[in-house]
């Protein structure tokens, strides 16, 4: 069972997509080109600073890997308590995936990766500016925040994918650190479970017995953030993988009253249509 509607998390790719109205398209692909824009000039500042040093590299990512998804919690609380906008399991599912960023830190935290000043101070600056980006771009167009957000993790997929096949070899012979060990072993995994939204609670168990299994679940990790990230990209379109595994379609006491929530560009645009 996947936590969000199979019809709304086929692959969102702007003006081929089947679910997004013609007349929006080019708004659609607007918001994209910037975000690829934007992606791929910070890859080529990273990928011109760190070269070689992975766990350095690892470490900036991992950084500002939380940032949009405290970013999406500030702005929904901020709609919650005005009254405008009520979806907890946004909010939940955020912060299970923010969690687990956090854990990915500590891991390269162990690792080395903030050994120098200069790379802890690059990803808290660059993070800082992320941060308040990303509040108002999801305050003007949650769909390109969180189209944003999918680009972020689709490198972070792709780095360690990449690190994985070169590396293979060495990083079967080290041991995993502490804070492998102590997330993805432990035994409440319920906020590990929480921010899979396509699949069924308890149905990912990792198996970690060295650093290799460790950089393959971190990986693995980042695909399941990309999956999350386009199913949002349907606005409604989110339900904690807890709650949509308790609830029946029948069960009405689950199911919290939704409203629309579509950002301002859109809000604009249906005014003006209107
Ligand atoms: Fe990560
Ligand atoms: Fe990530």
């Amino acid at each position: 069972m996947e936590s969000f509607r199979a019809r709304e998390a086929a692959p969102l790719d702007g003006a081929d997509d089947p679910m997004v109205p013609s007349d929006e398209s080019w708004v659609v692909k607007l918001e994209q080109s910037v975000n690829i824009f934007l992606t791929e000039s910070v890859i080529m500042v990273l990928d011109g600073v760190y070269r070689d040093r992975n766990y350095a590299r690892f470490f900036v990512l991992e950084t500002i890997a939380r940032v949009p998804y405290f970013a999406f919690i500030s702005v929904l609380h901020m709609y919650e308590t005005f009254g405008w906008w009520r979806r907890a399991d946004y909010i939940k599912v955020h912060f299970a995936e923010s969690w687990n960023e956090f854990h990915h830190l500590l891991i390269m935290e162990e690792l080395g990766g903030n050994a120098l000043w200069i790379d802890r101070f690059l990803a808290r600056f660059m993070a800082f500016f992320y941060y308040f980006m990303t509040v108002g771009m999801y305050m003007l167009s949650p769909r390109m925040a969180y189209h944003f957000s999918e680009c972020v993790e689709r490198h972070a997929y792709s780095t360690y994918d990449k690190f994985l096949k070169l590396h293979e070899e060495e990083l079967k012979r080290l041991p995993a650190p502490e804070a492998a060990l102590n997330y993805y072993l432990n035994e409440d995994l319920y906020l590990f479970d929480e921010f899979q939204t396509a699949r069924v609670p308890c149905s990912r168990r990792p198996k970690i017995d060295n650093l290799y299994d460790v950089f393959v679940n971190i990986r693995d990790d980042e695909a399941e953030h990309c999956k999350t990230m386009k199913a949002c990209q349907t606005h409604g379109n989110l339900r904690s993988p807890h709650s949509a595994h308790n609830c029946s379609e029948a069960d009405m006491e689950c199911v919290i009253p939704e409203n629309d929530c579509e950002g301002i560009v859109d809000r604009v645009k249906k005014s003006r249509t209107k």
